[in-house]
């Protein structure tokens, strides 16, 4: 059986889209393929890859709309998932690209230093004893260790394809949190305002970059981690922040949002003020009315015991 490789090239900007077909062997990956091409039907094509062991993050494309590290995955499961006989490759999203499957990471690189990703140990540590940490709080920031910059995350985020110039790449997030809960640390707080600069607040959450990641890391829980250690560290004077209280607040006194107050409690009157001709529109249309009174949901007892669950597996979080 063969696979029909749609294959998106870009060369000196000019755009185009070749097909080859390649005999499909027992585990063959996205890599191998790209690898038959081009040394059996095209030697033009370029694209990178380093390990082909799913560790250096250098072969990350995109397959069928999306990221996939190709030496990690297999061309049949590709096309059982997609109940298909042709896949379409193209480079990563939100990159620029250089050549055919060949992204531009040296924006992406310079972008990374926002989050001052550099970590100073604490002043009790000396050149003698080391930067000695427990096996648990070496667990704290493990995971986030494991990235491999493979860019897949930022591929098919949402925030960064609408605006990516107030917004980072979220493995830029990931390296954050990583340094922040690290406990050897003496500047969370400097990585944490670092972050809040770089659009912490602006992250859609639309876990895409969750759901992308080949190591299972979670960007999108890296950025709610570091909100949350915005609060900790007392820097919560900003709009995102007083949005997520007010949301709170609303949910654990009444269960239901009031939309009308809303905006005040995050924004302030004066730019609560400015967006009146939207506040107009949501009346018109029946979403919101300031005059009628705040609705306690009938729920209010199970969404008061999900809020306090969750509050209690914050502490023990925080405590392990
Ligand atoms: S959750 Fe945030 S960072 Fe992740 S893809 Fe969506 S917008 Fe981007
Ligand atoms: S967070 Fe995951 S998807 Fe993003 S660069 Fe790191 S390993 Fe790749
Ligand atoms: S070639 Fe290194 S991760 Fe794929």
């Amino acid at each position: 059986m063969d696979v029909q490789l749609k294959i998106h090239r870009f060369v000196e900007g000019k755009k185009w889209v070749d097909t080859y077909t390649v005999p499909i062997t027992t585990g063959l990956t996205v890599l191998n393929a790209l690898t038959y091409v081009k040394e059996k039907l095209d030697p033009t094509l370029s694209f990178t890859s380093a390990c082909r062991s799913s560790i250096c993050g250098a072969c990350a494309v995109r397959v069928n709309g999306n990221a996939e590290l190709s030496c990690e995955v297999l061309v049949e499961d590709l096309l059982a998932r997609y109940q298909t006989e042709e896949l379409t490759i193209e480079p990563l999203g939100n990159f620029t690209v250089i050549r055919d499957l060949v992204v531009d990471w040296d924006p992406k690189y310079a972008r990374i230093k926002k989050v001052k990703p550099t970590l100073h140990p604490k002043d009790d540590f000396t050149s003698e004893t080391g930067c000695l940490q427990s096996p648990e709080d070496f667990n704290k920031y493990k995971k986030y260790a494991g990235c491999i910059l493979c860019g897949s995350c930022v591929s098919e985020c949402n925030k960064n394809t609408l605006n990516a110039d107030d917004f980072l790449d979220p493995f830029a997030f990931v390296k954050a949190e990583k340094l922040v809960a690290d406990s050897r640390s003496k500047t969370p707080a400097e990585h944490l305002k670092a972050v809040l600069d770089a659009g912490l607040w602006r992250c859609f959450n639309c876990q895409e970059c969750t759901a992308k990641c080949p190591k299972g890391l979670d960007p999108a829980g890296a950025i709610e981690k570091l909100k949350e250690a915005t609060f900790r560290h007392h820097l919560d004077d900003n709009v995102g922040a007083r949005h997520a209280k007010a949301i709170y607040d609303d949910i654990s006194e009444s269960g239901t949002l009031d939309e009308s107050k809303l905006n005040i409690k995050s924004e302030g009157y004066f730019m609560s003020a400015l967006r009146l001709p939207m506040a107009l529109r949501l009346m018109n249309t029946g979403k919101m009315d300031p005059l009628a009174s705040h609705p306690v949901n009938p729920e209010i007892k199970t969404i008061a015991a999900i809020v306090k669950a969750a509050e209690q597996a914050d502490k023990e979080e925080a405590t392990s």
